[in-house]
């Protein structure tokens, strides 16, 4: 056995984790920005959570609530405008995945100028990134434990990553009580994307035997909420499970990246607006039969975690959760087929499909 393992994210989880440690809220500064969404943050108490801690601690705050959906550079730029004329000297991302990584990259730009052209290469960044506290309200990204910020990239027609070990937020706190009231569309499409994370990291070049062990207890936490997510109704036990999915899967994507799945989902958003997890979760099945064609026993362990007897199984499962599909045309999957080809989380893939391979998952994915 041979492997190294790296996250210097805190972690606090569990109900009212927020207010057990205000010393953490203290140690980043006097003044933070508060990175979110326009409403949820108001709805599920978080934001009121995060405002008393502070005032607790005689900390001022100011709030950039303008993050939009699968963010983009003009959006994390608007947010750093803000930062620098507050003199915020802290960022709290509270959200799904896209306030969080809109704060990230926030965080990470405010000390440094990186042309929107030099963002994603990785050529010159450095370690000047502001303290970063992440409060998640889904259960899906991860984004609260990895060195990921994920951007809309029109340069390469795609979501795009600014990928840095400068990235990981200091602190990450996971109270699943904000997620009671996320709705059934949001809890599945983020808990598949939980799935697709622990699923993909096994199925990946860079899995180890430890990454591994994560990854199976995550996958073990979905199957707990299979019932759940297909009725569509979740205990305070659900969330739970759900929550602890999504930070397993974020400390194994932060381990391995991700795989062919992510790469195909990424265009499915960029070009048909299909949510993050539905599209990871049109193209999850196909891979995981494609490598079971080379990596049986590994696919297996997995299906065994999720209590299944074979890959059918499991594609149906993701059918039944994810419903009537969206059309696709096949001169879109040529042309997406094309471009994922390219991209690097192929080779990254335990057995990285070519491009009529990736079509092939493609069309299976719609059902052609
Ligand atoms: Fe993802």
């Amino acid at each position: 056995m041979n492997f190294s393992y790296y996250n210097p994210t805190q972690i606090f989880f569990g109900r009212d984790c927020l207010f057990a440690h205000p010393e953490v809220f203290r140690e980043c500064g006097k003044k933070a920005l508060i990175v979110t969404g326009r409403h949820s943050a108001r709805k599920n108490g978080s934001l009121d959570a995060v405002c008393a801690v502070l005032k607790e601690q005689n900390q001022s705050w100011c709030i950039f609530d303008r993050t939009v959906t699968n963010p983009t550079i003009p959006s994390v730029r608007e947010g750093l405008a803000l930062l620098k004329e507050e003199k915020a000297d802290f960022v709290i991302g509270i959200g799904g995945g896209s306030p969080m990584d809109t704060a990230k990259a926030i965080a990470f730009l405010a000390n440094q100028d990186i042309p929107d052209e030099k963002l994603f290469d990785g050529t010159c960044y450095q370690d000047k990134t502001l303290p970063l506290l992440m409060v998640p309200t889904t259960s899906g990204t991860g984004s609260e434990v990895t060195e990921y910020a994920v951007l809309m990239n029109d340069a390469a027609k795609s979501k795009s990553s600014i990928s840095t070990p400068y990235l990981y937020p200091k602190a990450a706190f996971l109270d699943p009580a904000f997620t009671l009231g996320v709705g059934t569309a949001t809890t599945r499409w983020t808990a598949i994307d939980a799935l697709s994370h622990s699923v993909e990291g096994i199925l990946s070049k860079q899995g180890d035997p430890m990454i591994t062990a994560i990854a199976l207890s995550g996958i073990q936490a979905f199957s707990r909420c299979r019932k759940a997510l297909a009725l569509g109704t979740f205990s305070y036990e659900d969330r739970e499970s759900l929550m602890y999915c999504s930070l397993l899967g974020g400390l194994v994507l932060a381990h391995t990246s991700t795989t062919a799945v992510h790469a195909m989902g990424y265009s499915l958003t960029y070009y048909k607006g299909i949510p993050h997890g539905r599209a990871n979760g049109i193209c999850l099945g196909g891979y995981l039969r494609l490598t079971e064609t080379v990596y049986p026993e590994t696919v297996k362990s997995i299906l065994d975690a999720l209590g299944m007897k074979d890959s059918l199984e499991f594609q149906a499962c993701l059918d039944q959760l994810l419903g009537e599909k969206e059309l696709i045309s096949e001169e879109e999957i040529q042309t997406y087929s094309e471009e994922v080809s390219g991209r690097r989380n192929i080779p990254n893939s335990l057995l990285p499909p070519a491009k009529e391979q990736i079509a092939q998952i493609y069309r299976e994915g719609f059902g052609l």
